[in-house]
């Protein structure tokens, strides 16, 4: 496949600082060899340049300037046609990703499908976040929630039917959130199904929907998806993640479903990894998401019959 790297150095969603340094650290830890090794035609694109909103303006005026470029950016790269790969940066750059992948998916009648691989429902607004951070909003803001009327202009908009997103993995959401989260039916498969029905339920159930809806299915993996014990790099770290093994098998159905056409990851904060592991496993993740296997998968279906 035709693949498309855009870094996008934006830490200002986030209480912590480092997130901006994300993109390199995913490069200095093989993410271009790594996707050409599996034979796919890589361009990297290099890093979004940061839009100045000017002197002493707020985060949200931050957020809003790269918004607004990334969303155009995101859906040139998608009429490209290739699979975007957007590296953060904290996750209120998928407000500008995925707004972008969704205008294209519009254009073209393809129904979008997001699967958000996250600790958190990212579905505060505004009015409901505690902490007033913008990397906790980027859900509410896809799915069309008050609060955010100045980050795009009405032409640029597009947003994403709450009934299509997928929350994967979660384990940490605040009150206003949660509320909102079940009044507009988003399916949330938070920690305690996946203990009981392990990974692969869940996985087949929302691949399958994507498939009969011959669908697009945009994947946001925010790195604290992870268990801290293996992906330690990130400022909002919740016990209890994913590990290792269900990670890759996340990655490794979504490969042979062959339903992703775009993704996200970000909130990778390398100032507080160890020695890369981190980044290291992030890329080891998107090989297996573009193909990377242990054995052809033919002889083992074989040997099971
Ligand atoms: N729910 C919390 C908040 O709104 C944490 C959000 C964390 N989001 C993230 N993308 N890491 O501040
Ligand atoms: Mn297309
Ligand atoms: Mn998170
Ligand atoms: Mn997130």
């Amino acid at each position: 496949r035709f693949v498309e790297i855009l870094g996008v150095p934006i830490e200002a969603g986030a209480g912590h600082p480092g997130a901006l340094m994300g993109p390199a650290a995913l490069r200095t830890a093989g993410l271009v060899r790594a996707l050409r090794d599996l034979g796919h035609e890589v361009r990297d694109l290099g890093d979004l340049t940061p839009p100045h909103e000017g002197e002493g303006a707020d985060r949200l005026a931050e957020i809003t300037a790269w918004s607004r470029v990334l969303a155009d950016r995101s859906y040139s790269m998608m009429r490209a046609g290739g699979v975007p790969v957007f590296l953060g940066g904290d996750h209120s750059l998928s407000m500008g990703s995925v707004t972008g992948v969704a205008r294209h998916c519009r254009d073209t009648g393809t129904p979008l499908f997001v699967l958000w691989l996250d600790a958190h429902g990212d579905f505060n607004t505004p009015n409901t976040s505690p902490s007033g951070n913008m990397h906790g909003m980027p859900v509410a803001l896809l799915c069309g929630e008050d609060g955010f009327d100045g980050v795009f202009p009405p032409e640029q908009r597009a947003t994403v039917d709450p009934a299509h997103v997928h929350l994967f993995g979660i384990r940490s959401l605040d009150p206003g959130e949660r509320r909102l989260l079940r009044a507009r039916g988003v399916d949330v498969v938070d920690m305690r199904l996946i203990d009981e029905h392990g990974v692969g339920v869940h996985m087949r159930r929302i691949i399958e929907r994507v498939k009969a809806a011959g669908g697009h299915l945009h994947v946001s993996l925010d790195v604290d998806f992870l268990d801290p014990s293996i992906a330690p790099a990130v400022g909002t770290a919740v016990l209890g993640g994913a590990t290792y093994r269900e990670a890759h098998l996340i990655m490794e159905m979504l490969h042979d479903a062959g339903v992703v056409g775009s993704l996200d990851v970000v909130e990778l904060n390398p100032f507080l990894d160890e020695r890369g592991k981190s980044a290291l496993l992030l890329v080891d993740l998107v090989a297996s998401l573009f193909g990377r296997r242990i054995i052809d998968p033919a002889v083992t279906q074989s040997q099971i019959g």
